[in-house]
C-alpha cells in the first residue's frame, strides 16, 4: 500500500508516483512469456521517459524504443547499450539520422523510400552502413481509439507491402545500408490478440518472400500495444501473445524484438492532486482540484478513463461530479460524472493507470510548472523529477528580455 498522504505531505502536489517494483514485475511476466527464443524487450520510452524509469529497465536488460534523437540520447544516458537501441518515427531529420549512425544504435525503423534515400546518403557520407528495419503497414484494423491506431493504410505510419519489398532489395544492393530487420506496430492500447496475429501473419509471410530472394533478416520486431485495465478491459496475456507471434514464425530463426510502452509502466503510475474547492453551477457539481490538463492530459485529449480514488474522511454517499483543473480550457478535466463523496479542502485524489503518456504528454500551458515525480521501491519513496519553479519556465526568454 503506498501512503499517497505522506508523500503528498513530503513532495507536494500535484505529483507523479510511481511503483518501480510493478514495472520490475510487467517487464518479468513479458520476457518471460518468449522463454525458449531470442528476444528484446526494447522500453517504448516515450510512454515514460524520466531518466531513473528507462534506468531501472536498463538494470533488468531491457532495450529502448525512440522516437526522437533526444530519447535516444536518454537511453545512453540510462545506460542502455547501443546494440539494444532502436529509433523509429516518420519524420526524422538528417541531423538524427547522422547522430543514430553515428552512435551505432541496433537499427533505424525507416518509415519511407524518401527516408531511406537520406539514411543511405548521410551514411555514405560518414563511410558507414547504417542498419535498418523497414516499417511495414499491413493495413489491419488494430480495434482500438482511432488516435492510437496506426496499422491502417489510412494512417501515417510505415509502408505498403510491395513498397516495402522494393525498399529492402534497394537497401540490399546498397554498400551504405545493412538491412537487418522488421517492423510492424499496428496500435496502442490493443486489447484484441487477432489483428496482432493477422499482422505479424502477413509481415512473417513478407520475410519468407525475401529469403527468396537471400535477403536475410535478423530481428521480427512486432512493436508495443499491449492494452492495459484502465476500467474493466478485458486484456491480453503476455504468454497468449508471445503464442499468437511465435506461431507465425515456423520456420524462421529470428530474434523477437518488442516495444511495450503502457504495459510496463500504466499501472504503475498514479497522479496525485489535491482537492481546492467544491462547487455548484445549477444542478452540476464541479470539483476544482489543482493538478489539470497540462498535467495528465489523456482525459481532454482522448476522453479517456482513468480510475479515481478519493483520500477523505467524509462518510457520505457518492454524487457524479466532474473533476476539473485550474487551465482556462473547458476540455480540462480528468473525468466527468464521475462518482465521488462529498470532498473537502485539502482532500487527495488518486488518478490511477497514470504511469504511461502522463508526465511525458505534459506542458508548461497556462505557465503551470509541471509536477514533481517520485518512485517507490522496496517500500521506499525518492524523488525522481524536481518539481518545476517559474524560474524553470522562463529561463530560456529571461535573456531576450529589453528593458
Ligand atoms: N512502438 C511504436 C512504434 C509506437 O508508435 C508506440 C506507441 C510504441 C511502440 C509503444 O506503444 P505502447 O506499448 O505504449 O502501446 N499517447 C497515447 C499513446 C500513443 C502511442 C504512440 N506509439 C495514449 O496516451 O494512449
Amino acid at each position: 500500500m503506498i501512503d499517497f498522504k505522506a508523500l503528498a505531505q513530503k513532495y507536494g502536489t500535484p505529483l507523479y508516483v510511481y511503483d518501480f517494483d510493478y514495472m520490475t514485475a510487467q517487464y518479468e511476466e513479458l520476457k518471460s512469456a518468449f522463454r525458449g527464443r531470442k528476444s528484446i524487450i526494447a522500453y517504448a520510452v516515450k510512454a515514460n521517459s524520466n531518466l531513473s524509469v528507462v534506468k531501472h529497465f536498463a538494470k533488468m536488460g531491457s532495450g529502448a524504443d525512440c522516437v526522437s534523437i533526444g530519447e535516444v540520447r536518454r537511453a545512453f544516458l540510462a545506460g542502455i547499450p547501443a546494440y539494444k537501441i532502436i529509433f523509429s518515427g516518420v519524420g526524422k531529420s538528417d541531423d538524427e539520422i547522422r547522430e543514430a549512425i553515428e552512435r551505432d544504435i541496433l537499427y533505424i525503423n525507416v518509415e519511407s523510400e524518401a527516408e531511406l534515400g537520406r539514411v543511405e546518403l548521410i551514411a555514405k557520407e560518414l563511410g558507414k552502413a547504417a542498419r535498418i528495419s523497414i516499417r511495414v503497414n499491413p493495413n489491419i484494423d488494430p480495434k482500438t481509439h482511432p488516435y492510437i491506431s496506426t496499422g491502417l493504410h489510412d494512417n501515417k505510419f510505415g509502408v505498403d507491402l510491395g513498397t516495402a519489398k522494393r525498399m529492402y532489395i534497394k537497401a540490399n544492393n546498397s554498400e551504405n545500408l545493412d538491412p537487418v530487420g522488421i517492423h510492424f506496430h499496428i496500435g496502442s492500447q490493443l486489447t484484441e490478440l487477432e489483428p496482432i496475429r493477422e499482422a505479424a501473419v502477413i509481415v512473417a509471410d513478407l520475410v519468407r518472400s525475401l529469403e527468396a530472394l537471400d535477403i536475410e533478416l535478423k530481428f521480427f520486431d512486432v512493436g508495443g500495444g499491449l492494452g492495459i485495465k484502465y476500467k474493466d478491459e478485458e486484456t491480453i496475456k503476455p504468454y497468449d501473445y508471445a503464442q499468437a507471434i511465435l506461431s507465425t514464425l515456423t520456420g524462421l530463426d529470428m530474434t523477437i524484438l518488442c516495444e511495450p510502452g503502457r504495459f510496463l509502466t500504466a499501472n504503475a503510475g498514479y497522479f496525485v492532486t489535491k482537492v481546492l474547492y467544491e462547487k455548484q453551477n445549477g444542478e452540476k457539481r464541479f470539483v476544482v482540484v489543482d493538478g489539470a490538463m497540462n498535467d495528465l492530459l489523456r482525459p481532454s485529449l482522448y476522453n479517456a478513463y482513468h480510475e479515481i480514488e478519493a483520500l477523505t474522511q467524509t462518510q457520505e454517499e457518492t454524487r457524479p461530479v466532474d473533476i476539473v483543473g485550474p487551465v482556462c480550457e473547458s476540455g480540462d478535466f480528468f473525468a466527468k460524472d464521475y462518482p465521488l463523496p462529498p470532498l473537502n479542502h485539502n482532500d487527495l485524489l488518486v488518478i490511477k493507470s497514470a504511469g504511461a503518456y502522463g508526465f511525458g504528454m505534459g506542458s508548461n500551458y497556462n505557465t503551470r510548472g509541471r509536477a514533481a515525480e517520485v518512485a517507490i521501491e522496496n517500500g521506499k519513496d525518492r524523488l525522481i523529477r524536481k518539481r518545476e519553479s517559474f524560474d524553470d519556465l522562463i529561463a530560456l526568454e529571461q535573456e531576450f528580455l529589453e528593458d
